[in-house]
This record gives C-alpha cells, structure tokens and sequence, in this order.
C-alpha cells in the first residue's frame, strides 16, 4: 500500500509535537514538509519548538516558517497552556537543523504542485498559513486530497464558550479554507476532548525506557497541569488525533455536514457553526469527525512510540 503524503501545519506546543512524532513514526504517511505557524507561542518560538522536536529525533524533512500573525486580527497566544517556551517541560537540546529558506506558503504551494500523488494538508494549529497558500495558488486545489485539521467544535469550544481556539485566533483563515471546496475533515473537541490521555498512560510511557518516550511523558507531564486546573481528567491530544485520522481514518465516525465559520459574533466570533438538521440550506462541506476509538487512538501512540530510541 503506497504511503500517503503529507504535510503538518502546525504551532507546537505540546500536543503539536506529539503529532509531528506519530507522523514521523508511521509507516503509512510520507511527510513531505514541516510548516510552521504562529498560535500556541510567537512564531519565532513555534519554529524553534518544531526545529528542537525534529531535530530530537533526527527527523530530515524542510521545515518552513509562516504566519507571524493572523490575516486579519492581531495574534492570540496560549502561554498558559504551553508555557513561555511553547513547550514548557522536557529540556531538549538547542536544534540542529535549520529552518527552511522558503516561507511556509511557499512550500506548501510549491510541495503539492509538484507531487505525484495528491497531498493530505493536516493543519494542527491556525489556518494563516493555509488559507494563504489557497488565496496565492488556487490551482493547489486539485491537487490537495484532503485538509484533515485539529480545529473548531460542533458544540462547545474551549477558548471561548463558542469558539476553539485554532479556529478563534484566525476565523477569516478558517473562512477561507472551509469555503475552498477541498475536502475537509474536522478533527474538533467532540472528539478530541473524549481522545485523553491519563496519568496511567503517562506512567506508561515512562516505563518504556525511551527517550523519545520520556520526553512526550514530560510534555504530558506539563500539558496536563493546565486541564486539571480546569477539572479534566486527562489531557487531550488534540492535534495528534489529526494525524492518526489520517492514518487510520476508521479511528473517527465522522457525518458530512454544512460548516461556516462565524467571523463577526461578540460573543461567538470563531464558531464552526455545524447545521445539523440542514436547516440551513447549505451544501454539506465538512466530515465533522463526532465519534472517536480512543483505545485504538491509545494504541496508535504507543506504537509510534516503540519506533523511537
Ligand atoms: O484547541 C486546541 C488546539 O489549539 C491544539 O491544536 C493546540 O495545540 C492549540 O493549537
Ligand atoms: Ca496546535
């Protein structure tokens, strides 16, 4: 079975490294480029965290810097779930390898017009970057498989009690890629708040005597302080349950649904507004992922992490 190419637009963070391992260590996806976006810290820290977990397990892939701020707004980040850093908790030594000399949209463009195969996009973070490289090269289109993203909610969001934080801190960007025609899948908390992981499962990791999965347990380590503070028994991960929808798209039920993206709302502005009932009129346009196998997802994170030192 060919390998599926990829590339992640992602804003690590916590959850984002993860993702980037779990693609890495899968023998199903071919991961053409790294692009990097501002989101979870500044972009100068987001590529930093993505050249430092790369370069941690000798990953050899471009890895591209983006959008230092949304299109519209001004940037939103999230110190208090990442930390200063954006990555808050292992030590890992400084990078060995070297950002991309091309912008983030470039490769993207440039990595899907001159692909055999067509590219799966997973963006783990804002959709800057994406939305950009749609409005530069529409053409891209044709030759994009799908975009299977970590963002928005069908119900309740979690950086506003409307609003997920990816689609929050670029709603115009989010506008464009929902409305590109391209077939979407929505990785959304329904599911990514019932994909978490537990102190058992932390404990675990570290009693794989790894290194690389001892230093996901201290990302997790971190990462949990912040959802227990808000009364979750686990912490859920996010952006790696993108990647393996990717992988194994069976790991979600999903329903084709019609999704906008609320851009003026006070109080619901980064709302992915999912019409259930039709009732709308609008023609479905999304997989709004609602179910999720979080054992088999379990299972998939530990067996990337067997691929690892
Ligand atoms: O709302 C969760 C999402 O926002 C995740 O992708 C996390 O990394 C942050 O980017
Ligand atoms: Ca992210």
């Amino acid at each position: 079975m060919s390998r599926i190419p990829v590339i992640i637009d992602c804003d690590p963070g916590h959850d984002d490294a993860i993702a980037l391992l779990m693609a890495l260590a899968s023998p199903r996806l071919d991961v053409r480029a790294v692009t990097v976006v501002a989101g979870n810290q500044t972009l100068e820290k987001t590529l930093n965290n993505a050249l430092k977990v790369l370069s941690f397990v000798g990953a050899e892939v471009e890895v591209a810097a983006g959008a230092a701020q949304p299109l519209v707004r001004p940037l939103t980040i999230a110190p208090e779930v990442h930390g200063e850093s954006g990555l808050d908790g292992p030590i890992l030594p400084p990078p060995t390898l070297k950002p991309s000399p091309r912008s983030a949209v470039e490769v993207i463009i440039d990595v899907v017009r001159k692909s055999d195969q067509k590219i799966t996009l997973i963006p783990t973070g804002p959709l800057t970057n994406v939305a950009a490289a749609l409005l530069l090269a529409p053409d891209i289109k044709a030759n994009i498989e799908r975009i299977t993203l970590m963002g928005g909610a069908a119900y309740v969001g979690n950086w506003t009690p409307s609003a997920e934080f990816n689609i929050l801190v670029d709603p115009e960007a989010a506008h464009i890629v929902f409305s590109s025609g391209v077939p979407i899948t929505m990785v959304g908390l329904d599911v990514t708040h019932k994909a978490l992981v537990y102190e058992e499962d932390i404990a675990r990791l570290k009693a794989m005597n790894r290194r690389v999965a001892r230093m996901v347990a201290e990302l997790l380590d971190f990462f949990s302080q912040f959802h227990k503070r808000f009364g979750f028994k686990g912490s859920p991960l996010h952006d790696p349950l993108a990647v393996a929808a990717v992988i194994e798209p069976q790991v979600l039920t999903t329903r084709h649904l019609p999704v906008v993206i609320e851009t003026k709302g006070e109080y619901t502005t980064g709302r992915t507004v999912v019409d259930f009932y039709g009732v709308t009129g609008m023609k479905p346009n999304v997989d709004v992922a609602l179910e999720v196998d979080r054992d088999r997802f379990i299972a998939m994170l530990f067996e990337a992490m067997e691929h690892f030192d």
